[in-house]
């Protein structure tokens, strides 16, 4: 799997000939303005809630590729509504796509949609694909939850966490969230967009090492191999 960081918590993951867009707020991220939103491929656009930074060029991206929106029961039903294919899931349930297996898991955060319509559950994802798996967790506090998903799904190849704090963990949660799933190496995501999650990147990094744990900070566009 490709994982590429589109900044703030929008990532593309190319697995097995497919794309898939996580959370895309693009055009509105001054930060992602070398990023074209009309030049990015997507066979699907997951969201895991519906705050104005996750769902911004949702819509966009999803038209322009005809791609399916998945998300919770409500996240779904709302787009599909407006004319989206959409596939809704819910915390705990698994479904194998053409390109893997993606299981919904908990997140502790709200999700209520720009107009402050409900927006379910917020939700974190596993993608397994290629005999791998990602663990995108969304926007979320530090659950003692997050131990059952290498205990009931499996090995987590790379966690992507928020580490911003203010609206999601910060450095320490995320440390301690790393060892919850069991896994070494992380990519962090949902920090310097904006003014309350402004990371020092340099105290990041060695405060994970300092748990022999290896924070990765893309630049934005950048892509790694997992
Ligand atoms: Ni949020
Ligand atoms: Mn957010």
């Amino acid at each position: 799997m490709k994982i590429t960081y589109l900044g703030h918590s929008s990532l593309s993951i190319e697995l097995s000939d497919k794309v898939i867009m996580v959370d895309p707020f693009i055009s509105a991220n001054e930060l992602a303005k070398n990023i074209d939103i009309n030049k990015l491929k997507a066979d699907y656009v997951f969201l895991t809630h519906v705050h104005e930074d996750h769902i911004i060029d949702a819509e966009k991206i999803a038209q322009n590729n005809n791609a399916i929106i998945v998300s919770n029961y409500e996240i779904a039903t709302y787009y599909s509504k407006k004319g989206f294919q959409t596939h809704g899931m819910n915390t705990g349930g698994s479904w194998q796509f053409d390109f893997g297996t993606v299981h919904v898991v908990k997140a502790i955060h709200s999700s209520s949609f720009p107009d402050g319509s409900y927006g379910g559950n917020p939700i974190g994802f596993v993608f397994e694909s290629e005999n791998k798996r990602i663990y995108v967790a969304g926007d979320t506090a530090l659950t003692y939850d997050m131990k059952l998903i290498p205990e009931v799904i499996g090995a987590i190849d790379l966690a992507v966490l928020p580490i911003g704090d203010n609206y999601t963990m910060g450095i320490n949660s995320a440390i301690k969230a790393a060892d919850f799933v069991q896994c070494d190496q992380i990519l962090g995501y949902h920090y310097d967009t904006f003014g309350f999650i402004k990371l020092d990147h340099t105290l990041a990094k060695t405060n994970f090492s300092k748990h022999k744990k290896k924070l990765i900070l893309l630049e934005i566009g950048r892509s790694m191999d997992v």
